[in-house]
């Protein structure tokens, strides 16, 4: 058991599957479930690095004990406090009551908050460093990657950084937790939609970890969710750094919300123009039947960005309404915006899109088209003139 479990050096994986929970933090839908990782470090001194959900205890204390048997754990390093890591924290405490907990002053007050435990507290700062026998381990504080007392680790001796919820991504690990031994094909849209929603408000938190990582001679990274990236680590590092400073591919969603389809009619015909101007990456999303999670994820990955709504009572079309507030609430940078409405007897929604507009920090691109009712000639050649347009922006920057 103890080798299947190893990792590099004395380091062994010993987290666990949640295929069960159908909303991630209450919000986010998991079709391929979501690991909660932790990892044990079998040294002179022995360190658990993050603990699980409270819902797998047992599973997570059976791993531990088939690592280390009988032997103590001396530190538990918390990298995050968030629940889905720390909830197996007071347990731990009891089953391990000589337990030392490394936290730095942020960590310390939610582990009395959450879980009423004081004692004992080993405080570091930014570039401290503890020393297991074989592995030296060093602390970067990392704040709002993505709460205020998130930290990295990192192993000197293996190159191995623990890196929190950075780097992670939703998918159980079936099987095999390392790259090396697994097949890794649904982590890559998964890792978009965990960083995009999760994450993606803090993109200038996830640059400044990114610069305090840089000068480290990372083999290895090992984070809260998601594989163990040893082979295709390089691709992770990327995708984050690409995320996190908002830069998308060239490529458009078109994001619409309809009652009777008219509205989507105006979807289609912007559509066909960005083709026939040779863009190929085009997604069409009605928010109706697509859990925003996935919209999200694909505003993250394109640069352009066009969204058309019915009006409602006067209002925004509601589910519209709210995704545009997901929007927001993101901080989203460096994205082209174009825009359409549809009324039938007297129009709101477009006049709320371009509040929208104003607001964000997005590029505006092409004139923005209102339909009464249905579609007519007037209303294909505007839809035809935006996609142009968008299609024209986008090709200036190839
Ligand atoms: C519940 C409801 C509320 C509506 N509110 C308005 C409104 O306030 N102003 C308006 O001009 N049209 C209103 N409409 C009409 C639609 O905005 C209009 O028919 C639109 O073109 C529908 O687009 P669709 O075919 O894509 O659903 C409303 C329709 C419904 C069903
Ligand atoms: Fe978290
Ligand atoms: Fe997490």
């Amino acid at each position: 058991m103890e080798q299947k479990t190893k990792i590099k050096g004395k380091v062994h994986y010993v987290g666990v599957n949640d295929r069960t929970k159908h909303l991630f933090e209450g919000l986010w839908p998991l079709p391929y479930g979501v690991s909660y990782n932790s990892y044990l470090i079998d040294d002179e001194k022995v360190a658990l690095v993050d603990t699980v959900d409270i819902c797998y205890f047992e599973v997570f204390l059976h791993k531990i004990r088939s690592v280390i048997g009988d032997r103590p754990i001396d530190y538990l390093i918390i990298n995050h406090m968030e629940p889905d890591h720390s909830g197996s924290l007071s347990l731990i405490k009891q089953h391990y009551p000589n337990i030392i907990i490394v936290g730095n002053k942020q960590t310390f007050g939610m582990v009395e908050g959450f879980y009423g435990i004081t004692g004992e507290q080993y405080l570091i700062a930014n570039g401290d460093s503890l020393d297991l026998g074989y592995h030296k381990l060093t602390f970067y504080l990392t704040p709002m990657v993505h709460w205020p007392e998130t930290m990295m680790t990192f192993d000197e001796t293996e190159g191995i950084i623990f890196s929190g919820d950075g780097f992670g991504a939703f998918g159980t690990l079936d099987g095999g937790f390392m790259d090396t031994r697994l097949n890794t094909d649904i982590f890559w849209q998964e890792m978009i939609r965990y960083y995009s929603n999760i994450v993606g408000k803090y993109g200038s938190a996830v640059q400044k970890a990114l610069e305090k990582l840089a000068p480290l001679s990372i083999t290895t990274i090992c984070s809260t969710h998601g594989p163990v990236w040893i082979e295709q680590k390089d691709r992770v590092i990327d995708i984050y750094d690409r995320m996190s400073r908002y830069e998308g591919e060239e490529g458009v969603v078109i994001v619409y919300g309809t009652m009777y389809g008219n509205t989507e009619q105006m979807a289609e015909a912007i559509a066909l123009e960005l083709s026939v101007q040779g863009i190929k990456n085009i997604v069409l999303h009605n928010v109706n039947k697509r859990h925003p999670s996935y919209i999200i994820a694909d505003i993250f990955k394109y640069k352009g960005l066009i969204i058309g709504s019915a009006t409602y009572c006067n209002e925004l079309y509601p589910e519209i309404d709210s995704l545009l507030s997901k929007i927001l609430t993101r901080d989203m940078k460096n994205r082209y915006l174009g825009y359409f409405g549809s009324f039938c007897w007297s129009s709101a929604a477009l006049r709320h899109m371009h509040t929208f507009a104003e607001k964000s920090k997005f590029e505006l691109v092409g004139i923005p088209v209102d339909m009464k009712i249905s579609m007519s000639d007037q209303t294909y050649d505007e839809c035809e003139a935006l996609g142009l347009a968008m299609a024209e922006r986008l090709k200036q920057d190839r």
